[in-house]
């Protein structure tokens, strides 16, 4: 059954169901939808059926006699032209009201911004540029660019005034870069054409600074300002508190303006800083036992020495003695002893230039690293000769440099008894013993040890390292 059929049916169906109404109401009805423009004989000719064949209510299916039945399809209801227009006149109207309600809710409502802290309404649809402009940038003006000299050259070229919002700085253009006169005058005005695409969030927070100024390039000859050694006190552990650094003095010379002005020290030198002490602890009495020269063949029977009797030492290393003998580089660290550096080669330091001491110092403390691990800055000079121009050559190298208060003489060989004696003799609390490992026949250092030990004990002395010493000073 096709669709039309269907249309059909049900009409037909309606007029089945129409059939108990009175003649009278069909025809009132009839003449009620008649402002519907639908033609009167249609639904008169339905009538006319129903009042011949009147079907019972309660047939499920229409009889087939009103199935036959032509009835005219009803024609489409036109509408008329005017009509059409009306609404499409009334879309339009809609639509540009629409439209005007949109861009006048953005552009003449008004939302809370606050400047520098100051709080005011502003148009919706305001962007940062206008904002700017409108104020005249708040009072901010942008950078001059100014000679070395401090004259101005320009009064802007500076850099441009600095706009946030919410904290997020807004790209302002860069005044140091060639502009066109039209970019120039904007940036007279103060406000770079890029804060115009930069809109206003609702209770934005904007601040507003001055641009600052900018020097024109220039040329700078710089000057080195040496630093200065200050070796302070007087004792065995030189411990330094500020290595040092050149400083710099200045003169420009202006790229535009031809000025020449010297600057002065622009940069102060830092002085190399060394406190000097002899710690004594209050509570204890310490000395320190220390070995120069090794490592080599004596430094084992000495080790061996100190983990009976229980003694911890103290062992400066030369370079080449470390790499030569790792192993017993790697066993005084093992054994709880401090391992430094006594040089790499031994040389009199004092008669080094600065290149050559870097060199040496450098190439010792390397050797004790490849050697055993361990990281030192701590020297022993050879001979105790390092002063105020080495500390100035290699403050950069080391922390500290340790001198000795007691020397056992045990490099004139004078036999065991007598280096044990010197020891013994001249001990005091917090006294830096000094013995050798190495540097050649030590056994007078091998059979001195024991004694030394013991009678040191015997006066009431512990055995500590140079740093537990350093640890000690002042308390
Ligand atoms: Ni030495």
């Amino acid at each position: 059954m096709s669709a039309d059929d269907k249309d059909k049916r049900t009409s037909g169906q309606i007029a089945v169901n129409e059939s108990h109404e009175t003649a009278a109401d069909r025809h009132d009805r009839a003449d009620d939808k008649r402002d519907d423009s639908r033609p009167i004989h249609q639904d008169d000719s339905i009538q006319s059926v129903s009042a011949q064949d009147t079907p019972t209510q309660s047939s499920p299916e229409p009889d087939a006699s009103i199935e036959e039945l032509t009835i005219e399809p009803r024609k489409p209801r036109k509408l008329p032209r005017w009509t059409f227009h009306s609404i499409i006149a009334v879309l339009v109207v809609a639509l540009v009201a629409a439209g005007v309600g949109v861009w006048g809710y953005s552009h003449w409502r008004h939302i809370a911004v606050s400047v520098n802290g100051t709080e005011q309404q502003v148009r919706a649809d305001t962007t940062l540029g206008k904002l700017a402009k409108d104020n005249r940038d708040f009072g901010a003006k942008p950078g001059r660019l100014i000679s070395v000299s401090g004259k101005v050259l320009k009064s802007t070229g500076g850099e441009p005034v600095v706009y946030r919002v919410n904290g997020k700085k807004i790209a302002s253009v860069d005044a140091t870069k060639h502009k066109t006169s039209k970019e120039n005058s904007k940036e007279a005005t103060g406000v770079p054409a890029n804060l115009n695409s930069v809109k206003l969030p609702e209770n934005a927070r904007i601040s507003v600074k001055s641009g600052k100024d900018v020097v024109e390039k220039h040329d700078i000859q710089r000057t080195v300002v040496p630093f200065n050694v200050i070796i302070n006190g007087h004792g065995v552990i030189q411990k330094l508190r500020q290595a040092g650094k050149d400083g710099s003095s200045e003169v420009w010379t202006g790229k535009i303006s031809g000025e020449r002005v010297n600057k002065g020290v622009v940069t102060q030198p830092q002085d190399v800083i060394v406190d000097t002490f002899s710690p004594k602890p209050a509570s204890c009495k310490v000395v320190a036992l220390t070995f120069d020269d090794g490592p080599s063949q004596y430094s084992g029977p000495i080790l061996d020495i100190l983990k009976e009797k229980g003694a911890k030492a103290t062992f400066f290393d030369i370079g080449t003695g470390s790499a030569e003998y790792p192993q017993m580089e790697q066993r005084m660290v093992a054994e709880g002893h401090q391992v430094a550096s006594h040089s790499n080669t031994h040389p009199d330091m004092k008669k080094l230039n600065a290149e050559q001491l870097r060199t040496d110092i450098s190439q010792g403390l390397a050797n004790i690293k490849t050697a055993s691990g361990v990281t030192t800055k701590m020297l022993r000079a050879p001979y105790g000769n390092f002063g105020v121009d080495q500390w100035r050559y290699t403050s950069d190298l080391i922390d500290s440099n340790v001198i000795w208060t007691v020397d056992t003489q045990d490099w004139k060989k004078l036999g065991a008894p007598e280096i044990s004696d010197a020891a013994l003799s001249k001990a005091y609390n917090g006294a830096v013993i000094l013995m050798h490992d190495g540097g050649g026949d030590r056994s007078q250092d091998i059979a001195a040890l024991p004694g030394i030990i013991d009678g040191l004990r015997g006066q009431g002395y512990e055995f500590v390292t140079i740093d537990q010493l350093i640890a000690m000073n002042g308390k």
